[in-house]
C-alpha cells in the first residue's frame, strides 16, 4: 500500500506532465523578459518579467532553485530578482491555468568567469635545423568552459583553434598545448593563446590574451663569413681584434693570445700598445657546440723617432768619445744615458749627450733611455768597438837547428796585447810578397796574446831574404782612416845547403 504522501506525489509527477503537454513551447502564455541572462558570476541582481498573454488565471509566480515565490493574481506580470552568485540556479516562471493544471517557461540563465590565461613555453628537442616547442596555454578560473574558445596565434595568424566539450557550470582550470617545429629561416617568430568566451549570436566576451612570446630556432655558433682571420698594425697601436659568430642561444666567447687565456669574454678583444706578433684564438660555445677563430696579429716593427750620432763607434782605448741621444717625440717625460760612466740621469728632452774623456773599458755598453708621458720606455744602446794595437810584434824560429835546403822550417809570430781579437789580421812577408794570412774567431774583447805560425818549406834560394810579420786591426768603415797595424822586425833566413852524399857518409 503506498502512503498517502506518495500517493500525492505521483499526481503531483502525472498533472505537471500533463501540464507541458498542454503548454507546448511554440504556444507557451508566458513571455520572459529577458529571456536569457548571460551575466558575470557575482554581478548586481537582474530583475526579470514574465508576463502572460493569459487574460485569466489562477496566479503567477516564479521558482528559484528550490524556492517558490508568492502566488500573484489579477496581473498579468510578475518580477523577479535574480541573484548572480549561484552556478547552477534554475529559474521557471509559472502560470496555473486551473487547480490542477499549470504552465511553465524556463529562463535561460548563464553565468559565467572570465578567465586569466597563463603561457609557458618548453624547449622539447633540438632536431638538426628545427626545434621542437611545446607551448601551453592555462587557462584559469573560466565557466561555463564549454562556451570557451583557445585559439592560438603565430605572427599574428590564428593557426589553431579548441573548443572544450564539458558541460560542468562550475570554475574549472583547462589547458590547451601546441608544438611547434621552428626552423633557422623562419627567425624570431611569435605567439600567443587567446582565451575566450562565447555565446554565439554576437554575445562574445573580450578574450584573455596571453603575452607573446617569441621562440627561434637553436643552433650551434657558426663563424661569420666576415670574421677576422688576419690583423696588421704598427707596434704600439690600440687594436680590437673582433669574432663574429652567430647562434642561438647567443654564444658566449673566450680569448687566447699565444695560449694565454685572456680575461675577455666579449666578441671582441682590445690590445693595448700592442707589441709582438701573437696568434689569437676566440671560441664562441652555448650549448650546442663551439666553433674556433684563429687570427694571426702581425705587428710591423716602429722606428721609435730616437737617434743616436754616432750609432756605431770605434775608439782607441784610452781616447774621449762622446755620443747624442736625441729624440723628435712630443710624449716625452724624460731622457738620460746609462753607463758606468757618463751616465747622465733624467733630463728633458730633446738631447742627451754620453761623455767620457778617456774611454778605459774595454765592453761599455751605454744606453739611452726615453721615458714617454704614459710611462712606456724605450731604449737605444750604440755599437761600441774599443780596440788597442798591440804592444809589439815579433818573428821567431821555432825549428830546431838551422833552415836547410828541402826540409821544413817553423816560424812564429807573436802579437803581444792587442784587442779585439777577432779584427785582428796576421800577414806574413818574405821580402814584399804576402805569404800567408790569419784571422782569428775569438770574441774575447779585452786585450789578448796572439800568434800565428808560418811552415816554410826551405828553398836554396831563401838563403839572405827577410820575413816578417805584420799585425792589423780590420775595423770597418767607421774604423780610422788607416788600418792601425804593427810589423815585426825583420828575420833574415840563413839556409844551409843539403850536404853531399859523401858527407853524410862521414857523419
Ligand atoms: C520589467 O517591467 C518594468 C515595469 O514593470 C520595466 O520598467 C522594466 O524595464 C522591465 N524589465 C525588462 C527587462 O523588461
Ligand atoms: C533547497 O535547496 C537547498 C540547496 O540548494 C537545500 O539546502 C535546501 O534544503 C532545499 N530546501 C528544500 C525545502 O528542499
Ligand atoms: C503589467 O500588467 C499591467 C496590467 O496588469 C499592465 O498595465 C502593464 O503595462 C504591464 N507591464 C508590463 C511591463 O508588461
Ligand atoms: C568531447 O570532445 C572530444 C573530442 O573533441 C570527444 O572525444 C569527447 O567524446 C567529447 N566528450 C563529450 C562529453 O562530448
Ligand atoms: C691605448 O690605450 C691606452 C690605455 O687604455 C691609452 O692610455 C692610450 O691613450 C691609447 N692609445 C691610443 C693611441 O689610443
Ligand atoms: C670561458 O671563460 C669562462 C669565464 O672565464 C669560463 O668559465 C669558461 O670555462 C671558459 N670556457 C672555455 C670553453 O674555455
Ligand atoms: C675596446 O675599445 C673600444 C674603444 O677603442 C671601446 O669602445 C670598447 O669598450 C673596448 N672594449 C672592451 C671590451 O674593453
Ligand atoms: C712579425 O713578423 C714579421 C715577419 O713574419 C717580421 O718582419 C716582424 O718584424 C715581426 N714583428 C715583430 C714586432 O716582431
Ligand atoms: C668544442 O666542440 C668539440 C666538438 O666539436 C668538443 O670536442 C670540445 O670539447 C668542445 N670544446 C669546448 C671547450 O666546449
Ligand atoms: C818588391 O817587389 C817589387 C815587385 O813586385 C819589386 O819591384 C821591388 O824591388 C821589391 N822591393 C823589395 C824591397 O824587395
Ligand atoms: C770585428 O770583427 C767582427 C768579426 O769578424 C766583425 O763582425 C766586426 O764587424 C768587426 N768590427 C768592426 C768595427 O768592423
Ligand atoms: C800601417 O800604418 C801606417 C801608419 O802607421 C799607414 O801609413 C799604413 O797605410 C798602414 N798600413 C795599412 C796596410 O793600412
Amino acid at each position: 500500500m503506498l502512503s498517502v504522501r506518495m500517493l500525492s506525489f505521483f499526481i503531483l509527477i502525472f498533472s505537471l506532465c500533463d501540464a507541458d503537454s498542454i503548454c507546448p513551447p511554440e504556444d507557451n502564455p508566458l513571455i520572459l523578459s529577458p529571456h536569457e541572462i548571460i551575466e558575470e558570476y557575482g554581478g548586481n541582481p537582474v530583475t526579470v518579467n514574465c508576463s502572460t498573454t493569459l487574460a485569466k488565471h489562477k496566479g503567477m509566480y516564479f521558482t528559484v532553485g528550490n524556492e517558490t515565490s508568492h502566488i500573484i493574481e489579477e496581473q498579468m506580470n510578475i518580477s523577479q530578482s535574480v541573484s548572480l552568485s549561484d552556478w547552477n540556479v534554475k529559474i521557471k516562471c509559472k502560470v496555473k491555468l486551473n487547480e490542477s493544471h499549470e504552465c511553465s517557461k524556463d529562463l535561460q540563465v548563464i553565468t559565467f568567469k572570465n578567465p586569466e590565461v597563463v603561457y609557458s613555453v618548453q624547449l622539447e628537442n633540438v632536431m638538426g635545423k628545427e626545434t621542437q616547442y611545446r607551448l601551453q596555454c592555462d587557462i584559469i578560473n573560466v565557466a561555463p568552459v564549454q562556451y570557451l574558445t583557445v585559439s592560438w596565434y603565430k605572427n599574428n595568424e590564428s593557426i589553431e583553434t579548441q573548443i572544450f566539450n564539458d558541460t560542468i557550470k562550475t570554475p574549472v582550470n583547462v589547458s590547451s598545448i601546441l608544438r611547434v617545429n621552428i626552423s633557422r629561416e623562419e627567425n624570431v617568430v611569435e605567439f600567443r593563446c587567446e582565451a575566450q568566451l562565447n555565446f554565439g549570436r554576437q554575445e562574445q566576451k573580450t578574450p584573455a590574451i596571453s603575452q607573446t612570446q617569441k621562440v627561434s630556432a637553436h643552433y650551434a655558433p657558426e663563424l661569420n663569413t666576415e670574421s677576422t682571420k688576419a690583423f696588421s698594425s704598427l707596434e704600439g697601436n690600440n687594436i680590437t681584434l673582433s669574432c663574429e659568430a652567430v647562434g642561438n642561444l647567443p654564444p658566449v666567447y673566450n680569448w687566447t693570445c699565444d695560449g694565454e687565456i685572456m680575461l675577455e669574454n666579449a666578441n671582441s678583444l682590445n690590445i693595448t700598445r700592442v707589441k709582438h706578433n701573437t696568434t689569437c684564438t676566440c671560441t664562441a660555445t652555448n650549448y650546442l657546440g663551439n666553433i674556433t677563430n684563429t687570427i694571426n696579429v702581425h705587428v710591423e716593427p716602429k722606428g721609435f723617432p730616437f737617434t743616436l750620432t754616432p750609432s756605431e763607434m770605434v775608439v782607441r782605448f784610452g781616447d774621449p768619445v762622446s755620443i747624442n741621444c736625441s729624440t723628435s717625440a712630443t710624449d716625452v717625460e724624460g731622457m738620460g744615458w746609462e753607463a758606468p760612466f757618463g751616465g747622465t740621469g733624467f733630463k728633458p728632452p730633446p738631447v742627451v749627450t754620453w761623455r767620457v774623456e778617456k774611454l778605459e773599458e774595454w765592453a761599455p755598453s751605454p744606453f739611452c733611455y726615453v721615458t714617454l708621458v704614459d710611462g712606456e720606455q724605450y731604449t737605444a744602446k750604440p755599437d761600441i768597438t774599443v780596440y788597442k794595437t798591440p804592444d809589439f810584434v815579433s818573428v821567431s824560429d821555432t825549428g830546431r837547428g838551422p833552415m836547410v835546403e828541402g826540409r821544413e822550417h817553423d816560424l812564429k809570430c807573436d802579437v803581444i796585447n792587442v784587442a779585439p781579437v777577432q779584427n785582428l789580421t796576421v800577414k806574413w812577408y818574405r821580402d814584399n810578397e804576402t805569404v800567408q794570412t790569419e784571422t782569428f774567431n775569438d770574441s774575447t774583447m779585452t786585450p789578448v796574446n796572439a800568434f800565428s805560425t808560418l811552415r816554410i818549406s826551405t828553398q836554396r834560394n831563401y838563403n839572405g831574404l827577410t820575413f816578417r810579420c805584420e799585425a792589423e786591426l780590420h775595423l770597418g768603415p767607421k774604423g780610422p782612416k788607416f788600418l792601425p797595424n804593427v810589423t815585426s822586425p825583420p828575420y833574415t833566413a840563413v839556409v844551409l845547403c843539403k850536404s853531399p852524399n859523401y858527407l853524410l857518409h862521414v857523419f
